[in-house]
Order: C-alpha cells, then structure tokens, then sequence
C-alpha cells in the first residue's frame, strides 16, 4: 500500500502553482500517509516550507528525494528533465493531457509507471479535477483576450456611445466557456456561444450568459468568426485529442489584429492555427490573428489556483493512495503497465505512437 506521497516544486515554464496547500497536506498526515515536500513548492503560491511542516510534513532539499515517493501528485505533466524520475510501480497522480503529447506517453509508458490524469477523472460526474482549472482558466480568457485586442486591432470589449461592443465567439460551452462568456459579458461585448450541445446552449442563452447561440458546424463557425473581434476555443471531448472546430480558411477570414485565445490547446487545440505558447511567451501572429495558447493559464493566478486545485483533489488523492482500484478515481488511469490505457487517449494517439497502445 502506498505510503509516502511526494510533492515536488513545479518547473514548467511560468508555473507557479503548487498540487497540495498546507491544509490538504495535513489531511495526508492525518490520514495516516507521510508527505514530502520539496523545499520551496509551495512559494509560488505564498505557502512557506514552514506552513508545511507546521502540519507535519518532511520537507526535502532536492526533485531526486521528493520523486523517491511511493506516489507523486503534481500539477503539470512531467517536464522532459523530470523523466528520469520515472520507474517502474510509481504512482503519478497529475494533469498529463498525453492526447496532444505523444513523446509523454511514450516516456510514462516506458518507464512502467501507473499514471493517472487528473483531466480524465469522472466521478461521481463531469470531469471534477478538470473544473476548478477550468473556471480559472475561462475567467482568464476573457481577461487576456481583452488586453490582447488593445495591442491587436485597439477594440474595447464594451463599446462606447456611437461606437458597437467587441464581438466574442466562444467555442464549446462547458466550464471554460462558461466562465470566459461571463467575463466578456460582463466588460458588455456581443458573445455568441457555439456547441454540439442543444441542451448546453439552451441553457447558457436562457441565463443571460450569452446574447446569441449557434450550433457548432464547419459553416455556421465560418459566418461567426469572420466577423469576430475574439475567438475562445473551449471545446472538449473527454481523454481525446480537441476536436478542429475553427479552420485555417477561417482563421485568415478574420479582420487583422483579431485575436484568438485558444484554451483548448492542452488538447491540442481547436482552432487549426493554434500551437502551444508558454506563460513567458503568450502569443504569436499568424494571418495577422493574435494568437494566445499558453497551456497552463491557471498558473498566472497561483494562490487561487492552488487553493481551488488542492481542495478537489486531496479526497482523491487519499482515495488512490488507499485503493487505486477504488471507483472514486474511475477514469483517471492513463498508463499501466507499459501501456496506454484510456480508451481516448488511444484513440487519440494511434498513429503517433502505435508502440505504447498495441
Ligand atoms: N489552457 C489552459 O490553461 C486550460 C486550463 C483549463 C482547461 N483547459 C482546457 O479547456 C478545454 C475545455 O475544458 P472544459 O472544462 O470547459 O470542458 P467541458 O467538458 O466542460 O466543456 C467542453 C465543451 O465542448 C463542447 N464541444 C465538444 N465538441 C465540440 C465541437 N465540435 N464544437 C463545439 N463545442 C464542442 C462540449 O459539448 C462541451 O460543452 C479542455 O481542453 C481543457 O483541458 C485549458
């Protein structure tokens, strides 16, 4: 039975955030499990190695002692320098999004670790360690897009008197276009939500969360975006690579100095353009579209993000480290046994990585 739990300092690019605050912490000490800490996790957020221990945890000086762990639980995937901590029987408990990595399966997969995503647990419903980032990440979206339109074509999101709103176009209306259609409400632009979804976008339209609606195809999307100051990519199908809902054509159909905020792309991206941009390097131009596809958005907002994070999970955490069969972590089993193994994730990755799925 898993025993220790390590908990390393993330080294993402801009990553400040932290899995576990001192709170969930000394619910593992409580329950009976040894945490590790490594010196420094916590800071990003404005938790001190001393906050730590205060609720009984080992603090450790170095990456080599914290993932020497029986279980490790991290926010973001292992970066490439953290591979060589991987072996054989380790618990990995993180966002891993290997649907758009194809070289982390491979490394996770050989290294006979049991890796289990955040992002694809599903119980008791909806994707309950993926939300909480995703309410962070779709209020963000609305801000970032908004200053990104100031330095793109200088369009204010609300308008003025004798001058129209902003025109936002949010694609997929789950939590993340929920949240990002608020925020853009909420600064007065025009939002249309777009979904596969009738009953989603019936329900975001009846309240008042957007101002129009429209299903989710190639021409629909197309008439929507030429005319769009800001295009929020949000759509989602659970473990599998994103769905392309917004193509190159449509893409250059846009006025200059628009601005795409694509969220999706942990997924790989919803609009065809799209490729990951890092919080150091936010955005790129492309067709003359301002392009933002940071990965790890949530990030930028460490203390909310690691407080909202830490409370989804350490239930889960502590349910894995008792039972991994256990149904409250249904879903989250990515790798095992030198294999991938959720069925979307495969899905997903055949083609790019036919060796760790056969
Ligand atoms: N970049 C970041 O920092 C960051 C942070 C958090 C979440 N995310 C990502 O944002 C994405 C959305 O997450 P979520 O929690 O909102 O998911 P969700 O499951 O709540 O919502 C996804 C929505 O997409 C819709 N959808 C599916 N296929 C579609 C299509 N073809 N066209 C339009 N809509 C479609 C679904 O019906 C659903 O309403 C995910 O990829 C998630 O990983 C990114």
């Amino acid at each position: 039975m898993t025993q220790t739990i390590g908990l390393p300092r993330e080294i993402k690019d801009g990553e400040r955030r932290v899995a576990l605050d001192p709170s969930a912490v000394k619910m593992l000490v409580h329950s009976g499990l040894v945490a590790l800490v490594e010196k420094g996790a916590g800071l990003g957020s404005g938790f001190k190695d001393q906050d730590y221990a205060l609720v009984g945890a080992r603090i450790v000086d170095t990456a080599a002692e914290v993932w020497s762990a029986d279980l490790v639980c991290k926010v973001k995937e292992p970066q490439p320098s953290e591979w060589a901590y991987l072996r054989p029987g380790l618990q990995l408990f993180a966002y891993l999004h290997l649907a758009a990595g194809p070289a982390l399966a491979e490394a996770l997969a050989n290294s006979g670790v049991e890796a289990y995503a955040f992002e694809t647990l599903t119980w008791p419903k909806g994707l309950p360690l993926l939300a909480p980032m995703s309410e962070i990440a779709g209020r963000a979206a609305a801000i970032v897009g908004a200053f990104h339109l100031a330095e793109g074509s200088g369009t204010l999101l609300g308008g003025a008197a004798g001058a129209p709103p902003a025109r936002v176009v949010v694609i997929g209306m789950g939590v993340v276009g929920t949240m990002a259609a608020r925020g853009a409400r909420g600064m007065d632009a025009e939002v249309t939500g777009v979904d596969v979804d009738l009953e989603r976008l019936l329900e975001v339209h009846e309240r008042g969360i957007v101002t129009s609606t429209l299903y989710s195809n190639h021409h629909n999307v197309g008439e929507a975006v030429v005319n769009a100051d800001l295009v929020v990519g949000a759509a989602l199908v659970t473990g599998a690579r994103a769905p392309v809902v917004v193509t190159k054509d449509q893409v250059e159909s846009m006025r200059p100095g628009s601005v795409i905020v694509d969220l999706a792309i942990d997924q790989g991206g919803c609009v065809e353009t799209s490729r990951p941009t890092s919080l150091s390097n936010p955005t790129y131009v492309e067709a003359g579209v301002i392009h933002y596809c940071v990965t790890n958005v949530p990030g930028q907002y460490p203390r909310t993000s690691s407080r909202a994070l830490s409370a989804a999970v350490i239930p889960r955490l502590i349910d894995l480290a008792k039972d991994p069969n256990s149904e409250r972590i249904a879903g989250s089993l990515n790798v095992s046994h030198g294999k991938v193994v959720h069925p979307a994730v495969i899905a997903s990755l055949r083609g790019d990585y036919q060796t760790a799925i056969d």
